[in-house]
This record gives structure tokens, C-alpha cells and sequence, in this order.
């Protein structure tokens, strides 16, 4: 039976952040705002000299980026954490890798953590590549020897060998992780920590990166892994921790785990688009966006219906969807029409596009709506908006369970002898 290396117990942490107490009065004298001022002042330094944190403005809220998360990680072990933004997976990592106190709760730790969190953390900026190297080896307790021996395998997997002597404040942002993640795979911790890595490097490095952490899942050493990229999740881990809102939910398989997520983002049959209140319509958006299956597999209609709302709209538009499945990963491009199909005099009012869908193995797709003037400007672009659910198999009569990992199109074929 494997060792338990990591155990949360009853982990929980508060922020506190700031906000500019709104005007209720209808004019605000110069008198008002020093005195505001003087007052915010006061209660900075106040904090400043107790030890407190100093938060900006003069209403103070709390935000629980973890709330009483339980969880523990077998040796070995390779586990994917998801959630949307601002659901507390930084934090949670942070805290795993001590840059962060947790406000209350219990972290126990078997062997080292080499992590990679945000660009940023990690590596001091004015110390070159190769004094960070020796500086990060060293504070995970490793020798000289030691470190020198990892040494050229850290350049070459980092292929970052011209900038070694360049402060790495000079770094591009993607230079920047090849190295911290070379670092952080190659020191060899017990645990290894990485923080969206996928979302800054090029495509080929993103496969580099996947293969390295499989290698050290195989090699007996414990990846945690945050992504938005459920394939690269699907692929590397065994296991998943969903966060929402600071809460954990954590799933012994990772496909229940991308699921509990991905019906998150998805909302059912019909979305009526609510707009983030500081993203104003610039000249035309959705107002709602429905979809709806009809006929039967392998020929499945789907009708998604648009209800636009225009401001100042002078130019004509164009729509189009993207069909993605439970990964994450965009199967069909739908473009109803190669030019604008909503004239600019008609931009207000509702449109239905059908679409014939090729057969699909059963499960739950998404369905993201663009709209723009051209193919190079977007008016708005609605991620995930809605979803439908295709219940049965494209092959009649089939009733083995049809697995992922063999596609999602399931194309007519027919077979004949011809020789
Ligand atoms: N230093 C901080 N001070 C105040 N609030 C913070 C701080 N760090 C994080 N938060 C808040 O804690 C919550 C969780 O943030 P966190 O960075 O852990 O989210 P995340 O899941 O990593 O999101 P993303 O997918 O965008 O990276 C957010 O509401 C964030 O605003
Ligand atoms: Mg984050």
C-alpha cells in the first residue's frame, strides 16, 4: 500500500481585499474626500504597525479562497485540480508550497515539493539562469554535486542555453517557464507542483512538459497539476480534485471529475446571455442563445436559435459555433454562411441556424456562438454557452458503452469484399 505524502485537513483560507465605499451622496465636496482620505490613511497605518495586512480602500470585505478543504495524495500519485478562475487552485498550491500561511487547517507533507506556480514566483528576476538554477537547488537542500549533475539536463530541456547569463527579468514569459518547469521536473522532489504551465508555452513544449510529468508520475514521485486543458488532464492523471467557490470535491477517476466541471460551465438547453456588467455591447451581442436536438442518430439535427441586441449597428455580421465535447476540445466549426449573413438593417431580432451533426457517441457537447463583422473582428464571442445531450449510439442497436478514447464521430462505413 502506498504512503500517504500529502494529507489536507480542514484547510481554509481568507483574503481580505478593498473596495472604494460607494457615493451615496449626490455631490461629493473636496471636504468629504479628505476626509476620507485621512480616515483610510489612519486605519493603513494602524494595521501597518499591529502587523496586519494593509488593505486598499475603506470597505473591507473577506473572500474565502478555501473553504474547509479535506483531501490526502497517495505516493505516486498524478492528480489534475480544476475549477474555474478564481476557484482557489493557486491558492491551494501556494500554500502546498509554503509561500502562502493557510488561515486555519492542517497540511502534512512527506518529502520535498518542487513547484511551479505563476510567472513570477520562484526565481528572483535579477539573478541570471544559471544562478537561479543553483539558487533553487540549493534552497530544496541539494549540493553543489548535486545540482551540477542535473545541471545540463535542466538547459537542455529548457533549450534556454544563449540567455543562461541573462538576468531572467529579461526572459519572455515563455522562455521564463521552459526553465522553471525544467527546474522544478528535474530537482529530484518527492512531489512535484505545476500551475498552469500549459498556457504559456508553444504547443511543442506543452507535449515536452505532459511527457515529463508522466515520466515522473512513472518514476514513483507525486504530480499535482492545475489546467484549464481537460485532455491534458484526461491524459497525465489518475485521479481529480474539483474546486468551486474555495470548496473541494475530490473523484477517485478523472472523467466524474471533468464531468462535475464541465456541467459547470455548460447550462442546459437555453442561455439567456448575461452580460459581465463592465463588458458594455459594443455595437452588437446575444441576448439569449437556445439549442435543440431533433431527428435520430445517425442523423441528428441540431437548431440553435440566437436572439441578437444591437447598439449603433451600421455593419452587417456574420455567426458561427463551435461544437466541443466533454474535454474541452472543439470538434465541428459551423459557419451557416462564407459571408455576412445578418444584413446591418435587420441586426435586432432572432435567427435559427440547423445543423445536420455527424453521428456522435453519447454524451454532453457545448456549443461556444461567435459573432463579428469579419473574420478578423469579433462583436462577441459566448464560450460554452449551451449544451445538449445525445443519448444514443450512432450504430443501431449497439449497446456496449462507447469509450472516449476511441473519438467522438462515429462515421457511416460500410464494408465489402472487392477482390
Ligand atoms: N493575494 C491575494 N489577495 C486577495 N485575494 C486573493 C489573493 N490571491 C487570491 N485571491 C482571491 O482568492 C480567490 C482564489 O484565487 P486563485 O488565484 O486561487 O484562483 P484560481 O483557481 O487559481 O483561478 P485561475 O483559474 O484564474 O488561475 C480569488 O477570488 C482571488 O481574487
Ligand atoms: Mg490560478
Amino acid at each position: 500500500m502506498p504512503d500517504t505524502v500529502i494529507s489536507v485537513e480542514n484547510l481554509s483560507k481568507r483574503y481580505l481585499i478593498g473596495h472604494q465605499s460607494a457615493q451615496r451622496e449626490r455631490y461629493t465636496a473636496l471636504r468629504d474626500v479628505v476626509s476620507r482620505e485621512v480616515r483610510n490613511f489612519l486605519r493603513k497605518a494602524s494595521d501597518l504597525v499591529a502587523g496586519r495586512q494593509i488593505v486598499q480602500g475603506d470597505e473591507v470585505e473577506d473572500i474565502w479562497a478555501l473553504k474547509d478543504v479535506n483531501f490526502e495524495v497517495k505516493q505516486g500519485e498524478a492528480v489534475g485540480i480544476i475549477g474555474r478562475n478564481g476557484a482557489g487552485k493557486s491558492t491551494l498550491l501556494k500554500i502546498l508550497s509554503r509561500i502562502t500561511e493557510p488561515s486555519s487547517g492542517l497540511v502534512k507533507l512527506r518529502g520535498r515539493v518542487g513547484s511551479l506556480l505563476e510567472v513570477g514566483t520562484g526565481f528572483h528576476p535579477e539573478l541570471t539562469g544559471r544562478e537561479n538554477i543553483y539558487l533553487n537547488g540549493a534552497i530544496l537542500g541539494m549540493s553543489r554535486k548535486e545540482i551540477r549533475r542535473k545541471f545540463d539536463e535542466i538547459v537542455d530541456f529548457a533549450d534556454v542555453e544563449k540567455f543562461l547569463d541573462t538576468p531572467v527579468k529579461r526572459y519572455s514569459s515563455g522562455m521564463y517557464v521552459r526553465l522553471a518547469f525544467a527546474v522544478a521536473a528535474h530537482m529530484e522532489t518527492e512531489i512535484l507542483v505545476v500551475d498552469e504551465v500549459l498556457a504559456v508555452g508553444d504547443a511543442q513544449f506543452q507535449q515536452k512538459c505532459l511527457g515529463k510529468m508522466t515520466a515522473v508520475a512513472q518514476q514513483g514521485r507525486t504530480v499535482l497539476f492545475v489546467s484549464h486543458n481537460m485532455v491534458a488532464v484526461r491524459n497525465l492523471c489518475n485521479r481529480t480534485i474539483v474546486l468551486s467557490g474555495g470548496s473541494a470535491t475530490v473523484f477517485e477517476d478523472v472523467a466524474s471529475g471533468i464531468r462535475l466541471y464541465a456541467e459547470g460551465n455548460g447550462s442546459g438547453g437555453t442561455n439567456s446571455w448575461l452580460r459581465p456588467h463592465h463588458q458594455a455591447i459594443t455595437e452588437l451581442g446575444f441576448k439569449s442563445i437556445s439549442a435543440a436536438l431533433s431527428g435520430e442518430q445517425p442523423d441528428l439535427t441540431l437548431a440553435i436559435e440566437i436572439t441578437l441586441v444591437g447598439r449603433n449597428i451600421h455593419r452587417a455580421a456574420m455567426v458561427a459555433f463551435h461544437v466541443s465535447n466533454e474535454l474541452g476540445l472543439n470538434l465541428l466549426h459551423v459557419v451557416p454562411s462564407n459571408g455576412p449573413c445578418i444584413a446591418a438593417n435587420a441586426l435586432d431580432g432572432t435567427y435559427l441556424c440547423q445543423i445536420a451533426l455527424p453521428p456522435l457517441i453519447p454524451g454532453r457537447y457545448w456549443v461556444t456562438a461567435w459573432i463579428g463583422p469579419s473574420y478578423f473582428e469579433t462583436f462577441e464571442f459566448c464560450r460554452d454557452c449551451v449544451s445538449f445531450d445525445v443519448t444514443e449510439s450512432p450504430l443501431s442497436g449497439r449497446t456496449a458503452q462507447h469509450a472516449p478514447d476511441h473519438g467522438f464521430i462515429v462515421p457511416k462505413s460500410e464494408m465489402s469484399r472487392c477482390g
